[in-house]
């Protein structure tokens, strides 16, 4: 039986947080043996805000060895760069031709970054087209992504069967792959918000490069409610909630047995085990990062995923420009 394909990706526009990992990453790992998979560093996405083209390039790479330090086999899964793959932009742009101004106007990704914003890019605005592209490449079964991504991908849905309905059956329509918890980490100083890396507050998120001691204090000053119970009730208590969310994520014990554990104890003990379970899980990740990095390896592995890469996408994309009357030679 062929395997259902798998593609992700993650933007370099900072360090990679906890967010990441729990909503995404993990699952990356967890797929990449029973599936056939690809996974990429969205650079192209991440230049539809301003990047300071040193911190692109080393966040790129960071990004991914960190998808290999977190357990990615790239025997097993095809890891790279979006921007080695021309496809990306050449199927962005005709997918960008196939997208309404309402769809995107309608996105809340860029209603949320484009706020109080002097001047955006217009490629902040076509961003989902982009992402669209990337899936269509690939014909994409599943798509591991948190929460946040739920209406790009029902836009990747609408573009596939409006391409399909106008030029013929040619793209899969994708499933989003989105864990039952964690799907959206919060920030730790104000549950409101979706843990980010690019928040200007670098208590609010913790980084999986973050050193361990700085990863418990960050946990110690997560704002908490004034209340001493651990209990998950995210209407009521949303900050402890969260907590738990990660708590439960990160060692896969249930959210009823957390209660159970930390019953009558108040939030002390419940942060300081929950700290010690975040550096247990990050600090081999983190050693791994280290020998990755000083292996020299990385863009080896990157140019064979690019080439693997190649190979299916520019077939795709063969394809897409002969049903839509383009000249192929
Ligand atoms: P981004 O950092 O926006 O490139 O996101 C990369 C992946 O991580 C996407 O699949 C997101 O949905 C996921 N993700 C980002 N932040 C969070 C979060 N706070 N909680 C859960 N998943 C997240
Ligand atoms: N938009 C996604 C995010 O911000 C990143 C992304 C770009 C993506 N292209 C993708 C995710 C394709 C999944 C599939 O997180």
């Amino acid at each position: 039986m062929t395997k259902l394909k798998v593609l992700s990706g993650m933007q370099p526009s900072g360090q990679l947080t906890l967010g990441n990992y729990i909503g995404a990453l993990r699952n990356y790992v967890k797929l990449q043996h029973t599936h056939e998979c690809y996974f990429m560093v969205v650079d192209m996405h991440a230049v539809t805000v301003p990047q300071e083209p040193a911190a692109l390039k080393e966040q790129s790479e960071s990004v991914a060895a960190l998808y290999l330090a977190a357990g990615i086999d790239p025997k097993a899964a095809t890891v790279f760069l979006q921007s080695t793959v021309p496809a990306h932009a050449e199927l962005g742009w005709l997918m960008t031709t196939l997208t309404y101004m309402g769809e995107l106007e309608r996105m809340t990704q860029f209603k949320d970054k484009s706020a109080g914003k002097e001047s955006v890019g217009a490629g902040l605005f076509t961003y989902p087209s982009l992402m669209a592209a990337d899936i269509m490449l690939y014909n994409a079964d599943l798509v591991p992504v948190g929460d946040d991504q739920k209406q790009h991908l029902e836009l990747t849905r609408d573009l596939a069967q409006r391409f399909n309905g106008r030029y013929g059956d040619t793209f899969t329509i994708p499933k989003g792959y989105i864990p039952e918890v964690g799907a959206r980490i919060m920030s730790l100083d104000d549950a409101s918000k979706k843990m980010s890396k690019s928040n200007p507050n670098a208590g609010s998120y913790i980084a999986l490069l973050d050193p361990p001691d700085v990863i418990r204090k960050k946990i110690s000053r997560a704002v908490t409610d004034s209340g001493r119970e651990v209990k998950y009730d995210p209407a009521n208590k949303p900050e402890v909630s969260n907590l738990i969310s990660i708590y439960s994520a990160v060692t896969d014990k249930s959210v009823a047995d957390i209660e159970a554990m930390y019953d009558g104890q108040g939030y002390g003990p419940f942060k300081k085990e929950l700290a010690e379970a975040v550096v247990a899980l990050i600090e081999p990740l983190q050693q791994s990062y280290r020998d990755i990095r000083e292996s020299g390896e990385l863009h080896r592995i990157l140019k064979e995923g690019q080439q693997k890469a190649s190979e299916l996408a520019e077939r795709t994309l063969r394809d897409v420009k002969s049903k839509m009357g383009f000249v192929v030679l």
